[in-house]
C-alpha cells in the first residue's frame, strides 16, 4: 500500500497541482453526453460549481455559445481555468469562491453542473446555495462518486473516505435523499458507464514527489474498489 504521509498532500491538491481537467469520473466525453439532453441554447446562464481548470466550462461556452460562470475554491485551480478561457474569446467568467457561501445574486441560472464536487463539500450547505441561484424550473446535474450496493466494512470505508478527503460514502439513496431535502423535484439518476476521455494536463512548474505518491495511490484505489465505488448522474429541477 502506498502511505501518503502529509495531510497536505491531498487528493483536490493533487488535481491543482497537475491541472487534470475532466477531473470527474467519465471525464469530458461524458458531460458531453450529459448536456446533449438538455436544451441548452445561446441564451442559457450556467454555473459549474467547482470547475476545476474549467474544461467543462469552456466545452459548453464554445460549443453552445452559452454564458458560464465557473466558481471554484482552490486558488491554482482557478488561476488555469483563467488561463485556459485567456486562449481564446469565450464567454466564461472565473470566481473564485466557496459554493457553500457565494455572493451570486439569487435566481440567475438556468443549468447549474457539478462534476464530482458535492462530494467534496458540505453537501446541505451547498445543496442549499446550488438552489438559491437556480431560477425556478432551473435544472441541476451533478456527476458524484457512489457507493454501490455492496457491503464494506469500516476499514475501507475509512480508506476511500480519507484518500480522497469525503466526509461519507453515500449510496444512491443517500443523493437521491439530499437532493429532495434541498427541495429538488423531478429527480431521474443515470448509471455511470465507462467513457473514454483524452487526459487534459495543465502541470505547474513546482510539482512536489510526493503529489506522485497521490497519483499512484489514485491507480491503487481505483483499482481496488472498482466494484464498490462508481459513480451516478443526478439531473433535477429546482
Ligand atoms: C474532483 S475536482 C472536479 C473538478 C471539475 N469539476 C472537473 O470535473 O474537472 C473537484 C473540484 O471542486 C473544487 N471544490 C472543492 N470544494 C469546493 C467548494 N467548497 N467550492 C467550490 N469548489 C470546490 C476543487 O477545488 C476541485 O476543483
Amino acid at each position: 500500500m502506498v502511505a501518503i504521509s502529509n495531510s497536505n498532500y491531498n487528493y483536490l491538491n493533487f488535481l491543482a497541482k497537475f491541472g487534470i481537467g475532466g477531473a470527474h469520473p467519465g471525464g469530458i466525453e461524458l458531460s458531453k453526453k450529459v448536456f446533449q439532453k438538455e436544451s441548452i441554447k445561446r441564451s442559457t446562464q450556467i454555473l459549474d460549481v467547482g470547475c476545476g481548470t474549467g474544461q467543462s466550462a469552456a466545452y459548453l461556452a464554445l460549443t453552445y455559445g452559452a454564458n458560464v460562470t465557473g466558481i471554484d475554491n482552490n486558488t491554482i485551480m482557478v488561476e488555469k481555468a483563467k488561463e485556459r478561457m485567456a486562449s481564446g474569446p469565450l464567454s466564461v467568467k472565473i470566481i473564485e469562491g466557496s459554493i457553500e457561501n457565494t455572493s451570486l445574486l439569487d435566481d440567475q441560472f438556468d443549468l447549474i453542473i457539478s462534476e464530482s464536487v458535492l462530494s467534496f463539500v458540505n453537501k446541505p450547505r451547498a445543496l442549499k446555495e446550488i438552489s438559491r441561484l437556480l431560477k425556478s424550473g432551473g435544472r441541476l446535474i451533478a456527476i458524484e462518486h457512489t457507493l454501490n450496493e455492496h457491503t464494506i466494512n469500516k476499514e475501507e470505508e475509512n480508506e476511500i473516505k480519507q484518500f480522497f478527503g469525503f466526509d461519507a460514502l453515500l449510496k444512491e439513496n443517500d443523493w437521491i435523499s439530499l437532493l429532495q431535502q434541498a427541495g429538488f423535484h423531478n429527480i431521474e439518476v443515470e448509471k455511470g458507464i465507462v467513457v473514454d476521455s483524452e487526459a487534459d494536463y495543465h502541470f505547474s512548474k513546482d510539482i512536489d514527489l510526493e503529489y506522485y505518491s497521490t497519483m499512484e495511490k489514485l491507480a491503487e484505489i481505483n483499482e481496488n474498489y472498482e466494484e464498490i465505488l462508481s459513480y451516478r448522474i443526478y439531473l433535477c429541477t429546482k
